[in-house]
């Protein structure tokens, strides 16, 4: 099998960590018979710069006509205004239909508190529709600002049902150790804040409620829990979870939340998920207090590539990169600089090739 990967790099680290992911997929075992032709395409804030666009259209045909999956390094995004730009990542998850991000989170086997879930957030609704007014405050106080949040019954069915379909498929390779036995079967936790938003919310924790009846999810036990208490639980007994499904900006902040549980940013990855289309993309940002140093952790981009790779039906090669990844850690000699190491990008890449 020939897979066309479209490598968007982006901006800072992203330049260093993507041509790391490329390599790995060029150095998967040709046991897999799987093959792979690349094309490097132009998105962030310095392609803003140079030409007023931060996602040109080529990119988004390119992806659209050309290719099977990609891989998304990062970008910067300037935390004020910026007259014409917005966020490629954001527009491009709308533009390819990516409805899901799915945040794999997993500490290594010997790690002090056993950690392995999965966050399903839905990427393409919530307050991220980015729909803001400011107008003047009728009483002249001030100004107000306010944002809409929208939520619908069929991205929450849609959302709901890849949770369940990913507690169901997480069941299957139980079996295999890839997933720690922390559960002994499939659980689903609906995260919501109905209890204060309960049309918005109430609509999604009902709608997913409803998709996860289904009697293909007969064996997956759900639950639903407010996410300021989910917060706490999370950091408190992170083994009580296996996959949390959530709307858009809960999702988001639950997820770089429960990195903090595995040590780094530099390690998490995400794919963002459609029906034909997989784009694995690091968690992290782009780094510009290290950026050009070499010293960027390559492993979130390298288990990015597997979460891309699972969604492309390629299981086998997926749990290979899960697995030489998992023994770099465990080994823990050649480490980057944020995991306590003084290993550069190269090396640590290397060391997981040789394991592969
Ligand atoms: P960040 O994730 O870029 O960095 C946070 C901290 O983690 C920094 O100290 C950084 O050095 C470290 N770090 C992150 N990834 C690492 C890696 N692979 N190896 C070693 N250390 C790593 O988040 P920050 O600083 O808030 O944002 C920087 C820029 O990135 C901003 O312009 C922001 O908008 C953008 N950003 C882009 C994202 C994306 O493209 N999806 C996501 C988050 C932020
Ligand atoms: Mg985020």
């Amino acid at each position: 099998r020939t897979l066309r990967i479209g490598l968007i790099a982006g901006d800072g680290i992203g330049k260093e960590v993507i041509p790391a992911g490329r390599r790995l997929l060029e150095s998967l075992p040709s046991s897999l018979n799987l093959n792979f032709s690349f094309v490097d395409l132009p998105a962030g804030f310095e392609t803003f710069k140079e030409t007023g666009t931060a996602l040109p259209e080529k990119t988004v045909e390119t992806l659209k006509k050309e290719c099977d999956g990609a891989l998304f390094g990062a970008v910067s995004s300037p935390s004020t205004k910026v007259a014409g730009y917005s966020s490629p990542i954001v527009a491009l998850r709308k533009r390819l239909d990516l409805y899901a991000n799915v945040r794999p989170v997993k500490a290594i086997a010997s790690a002090r508190s056993p950690v392995d879930l999965v966050i399903v957030r839905e990427n393409t609704e919530d307050l991220y529709v980015k729909d803001e007014r400011t107008f003047d405050a009728p009483d002249g106080s001030g100004k107000v600002a306010e944002a809409i949040k929208r939520i619908s019954e069929k991205a929450s069915h849609r959302i709901a049902t890849l949770a369940g379909d990913i507690a169901l498929q997480r069941q299957k390779i139980r079996a295999t150790g890839s997933v720690s036995s922390i559960h002994n079967r499939p659980l689903v936790t609906i995260t919501h804040k109905s209890n204060v938003l309960s049309q918005t919310d109430g609509l999604f924790r009902e709608t997913a409620r409803k998709a996860l009846a289904a009697p293909k999810f007969e064996s997956v036990e759900v639950e639903e829990q407010i996410v300021d208490s989910m917060v706490y639980k999370l950091f408190r007994q992170p083994s009580a979870y296996d996959v949390i499904v959530a709307p858009n900006l809960y999702g988001d902040i639950l997820s770089d939340g429960a990195a903090a549980l595995v040590g780094s940013l530099g390690l998490v990855p995400s794919a963002n998920v459609g029906d034909n289309f997989a784009m694995g993309e690091p968690c992290h940002g782009s780094a510009p207090d290290i950026e050009g140093q070499g010293i960027a952790n390559p492993i979130a981009t390298l288990r990015s590539v597997a979460c891309m790779l699972e969604f492309m039906g390629e299981e086998t090669a997926a749990a290979k990169i899960y697995a030489a990844v998992d023994g770099n850690l465990e080994e823990a000699k050649i480490l980057s600089p944020d995991m306590g190491g003084k290993a550069r990008t190269e090396e640590v890449l290397e060391d997981v090739l040789k394991r592969l």
